[in-house]
């Protein structure tokens, strides 16, 4: 059975942003709520600081907090969702392993009238999702796409003409084909990246432009090194790549590996990231990755505890700002878009040290 929060029109939501006050004993029975939180794997320094900062951000509300971590496992994480179900839940956050794969275990949270927050990554295929906090994924691919014709230099930065004219070589990349972000990122990039694509200022020597022929499974680094070796084998033996569309940082870090086995360097080809991670962020500084994109997790994490605060409390979240975009196959869903940064050389130390993300030490 669906809860009647659920049906609340969208409209409501909006009118509502300031969410009718709370009862005493609705106050009550959300204080002490256990939270089940489950984020697709550690080993991925992200969601290491994702699942932290939840965590953190919760318990400070006065909430428990039961966090799992699936290691890129569906079944795993099918059976930490139905735990915490079991052991008495009064709501789930949940950034998917796979966005399709958990039609059975939300039927279960919502048949027990628990509601979910999809974090990061869109819960797919299922009615049972009420709210989403994620970042503006769209133009996270447009920031890839326009740093790396900046750096190719076909682009200055403020979106003039830049002092090259090509043509240029890239390969693209993108991320998991089950993680519906990957295809907003690689939308968002195409956007971008088509207009020189056509005129043949940039040429795919490989011939993989299409989504799926570019995908990476899982996000995984070892797999994207392997398919960059397969492409400098076949499609560059007598031509130098100069750019690749990395969507995340751990792609680029396996790209940039398989350039380096392949006699790359000093000088690299412009490569793109994702994420702000701190071997992505070193490589910046050598000159090695070119570029990133910074995606606040502590702002992520603030904002999921609030709308998670607010739906325990029965009120309706104030922090939607999206109503369109997050349509998941059965629904649209409400959501809050956060910014995203696009990051390199020029602007690491003032975006990420200066916000206190990272210390110079830790860059060092
Ligand atoms: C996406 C996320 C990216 C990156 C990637 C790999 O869902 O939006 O920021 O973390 O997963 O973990």
């Amino acid at each position: 059975m669906r809860s009647a929060r659920l049906v609340v029109p969208l409209v409501a939501l909006v009118l509502a942003a300031c969410g009718a006050p709370a009862t005493g004993s609705q106050v009550q029975a959300a204080k002490g709520a256990l939270v089940g939180v489950t984020m697709p794997t550690t080993s991925s320094e992200r969601w290491n600081h994702d699942g932290q900062n939840i965590k953190r951000d919760l318990e400070a509300k006065g909430h428990r907090v039961d966090l799992r971590y699936a290691e890129n496992d569906v079944p795993n994480q099918v059976k930490q969702i139905e735990d915490q179900i079991r052991a008495g839940a009064k709501l789930l956050i949940i950034a998917s392993v796979d966005g399709s794969a958990l039609t059975k275990p939300l039927q279960l949270a919502a048949d027990a009238r628990i509601p979910v927050i999809a974090y990061d990554r869109l819960l797919r295929d299922s009615p049972n999702v009420d709210y989403y906090a994620t970042f503006e994924n769209f133009r996270v691919g447009v920031y890839q796409a326009e740093s790396l014709l900046t750096g190719l230099g076909l682009r200055t930065g403020d979106g003039s003409p830049g002092p090259s004219t090509g043509p240029f070589t890239i390969e693209l990349f993108a991320g998991s084909p089950d993680d519906n972000n990957a295809t907003f990122f690689f939308n968002g990039a195409m956007s971008v990246l088509k207009p020189y694509l056509d005129s043949g200022t940039l040429v795919v020597r490989s011939g993989q432009t299409d989504f799926q022929a570019v995908t990476t499974l899982r996000w995984d680094g070892e797999t994207a090194r392997k398919r960059m070796e397969d492409i400098l084998a076949t499609s560059y033996r007598r031509t130098k790549l100069n750019g690749v569309l990395s969507p995340y940082d751990g792609i680029s870090l396996g790209i940039l590996t398989a350039l380096k086995n392949n006699g790359y360097g000093p000088v690299f080809p412009i490569v793109t990231g994702q994420d702000a991670e701190l071997p992505s962020v070193k490589s910046i500084i050598a000159d090695q990755q070119y570029s990133t994109i910074y995606k606040d997790t502590r702002e992520l994490a603030t904002v999921t505890a609030l709308m998670a605060d607010a739906v325990l409390k029965e009120r309706t979240p104030p922090q939607l700002n999206n109503l369109n975009d997050y349509y998941n196959g059965v629904k649209v869903v409400p959501a809050f878009l956060l910014n995203p940064v696009s990051v390199n050389k020029a602007n690491y130390h003032k975006v990420l040290v200066e916000s206190g993300y990272y210390t110079d030490d830790q860059l060092r």
